[in-house]
């Protein structure tokens, strides 16, 4: 079949690592039959430069009529310490969620017996650890009213949740743990914000409509401690936006390096899948950059936006074969690393 793929590769690594996943999803097109076309359009820091502004309306129009959009990453660091540039990559990415009603993201993370020297963590704590965080995505503290007061001395930003915020998300959160071991932990501060505790009610009540899942509640700050003390403990993590921002990075860690971990943004319309990971500046134009992260977006994208379940097991196979010979990048080979494209070039052919 044919699909129409939005391409957002960004800033940074972005253009590196996305030019290797749609390599990889045409290595699947030409084994599998089918044509995947894509557009590329601009948002982030170059678009900014490009046009004026990180979110073109383009590129939100042509994501709106693809089949599935597959993005890099965003950022450069003249934006990150200039506290009073008024446009920034960032808003690109948050505007693009929040219009194409991206409110679930999607990241698994599990541990790779070939990974463990890579991890920090001793290999007896993360041994077998296998857990989806569910984020919501476009609300809370992100998208609520944020400012200053007149003489600039004092900021604020608010968290805001509605209990049909809150249902959506949950509905994804135990469906994810229905399909997997049935267990879910929702990840809150309710000892402290009302926002949680409107949470901590609407998920109870979902709960007696999946009987068979196992609900638990963790305040956030032990949620942190218990994943790197005992990560088997966790199935699915269902959790708000920044809370889920923060510990998707941590969780990152158990895997044995940040440039493994991929991620869906799904909801009303079209899903976005992109690395959990940022632009890495430092990394841009030098062919070091992991693509395997994106190349599992990509994997993501093919099962949960276009249904291709065989074709994304391929690309999962594929890349484990690479991680299972070394061929890989500096973050997971430290002796011998091959280039970014090397690595996209062995999973290609491994399909
Ligand atoms: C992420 C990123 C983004 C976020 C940034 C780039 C706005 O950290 O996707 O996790 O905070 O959501
Ligand atoms: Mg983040």
């Amino acid at each position: 079949m044919d699909y129409k793929i939005g391409v957002i590769k960004g800033d940074g690594i972005g253009p590196e690592i996305v030019t290797e996943a749609m390599k990889v999803m045409d290595a699947v097109g030409t084994k599998f039959g089918h044509k995947f076309n894509y557009t590329e359009v601009l948002m982030g820091a170059c678009a900014i430069d490009a046009i004026g502004t990180p979110l073109p309306d383009e590129t939100l129009e042509v994501c709106k009529n693809s089949d599935a959009v597959l993005f890099g990453a965003i950022g450069h660091p003249k934006y990150d310490n200039d506290p009073n540039a008024k446009v920034r990559p960032e808003q690109g990415l948050l505007k693009i969620r929040k219009e194409l009603g991206l409110y679930a993201n999607i990241r698994p993370v599990a541990y790779h017996s070939a990974l463990e020297e890579f991890s920090p963590l001793k290999p007896e704590r993360i041994e077998g650890a296998d857990f989806v965080v569910v984020r919501e995505l476009t609300g809370g503290i992100y998208f609520g009213d944020k400012g200053r007061n007149d003489d600039g001395t004092v900021a604020f930003d608010n968290c805001t949740y509605s209990i049909k915020e809150i249902e959506r998300i949950s509905v994804i959160g135990f469906e994810t743990a229905m399909k997997r071991r049935k267990k879910l932990t929702l990840v809150d501060k309710a000892n402290v914000l009302e926002t949680s505790r409107l949470w901590r009610d609407t998920v109870k009540k979902m709960a007696l409509n999946y009987p068979e899942v196992e609900l638990d509640f963790l305040f956030v700050d032990n949620a942190a401690m218990q994943m790197i003390l005992s990560p088997t403990q966790f199935d699915v993590i269902l959790t708000e936006n920044m809370f889920g921002d923060i510990i998707s990075d941590e969780g990152s860690v158990i895997g044995g390096s940040i440039g493994l971990l991929p991620s869906a943004s799904i909801g009303s319309t079209v899903g976005l899948y992109e690395p959990i990971h940022g632009s890495f500046p430092q990394g841009a134009g030098l062919n070091i950059a992991n693509p395997m992260a994106t190349i599992l977006s990509a994997a993501m994208l093919l099962e949960t936006s276009l249904d291709l379940v065989e074709e994304a097991t391929a690309i999962r196979n594929a890349v484990a074969k690479a991680i299972d010979q070394k061929v890989a990048t500096e973050d997971l080979n430290k002796v011998n690393p091959v280039g970014t494209d090397a690595v996209g070039d062995f999973i290609a052919a491994a399909i």
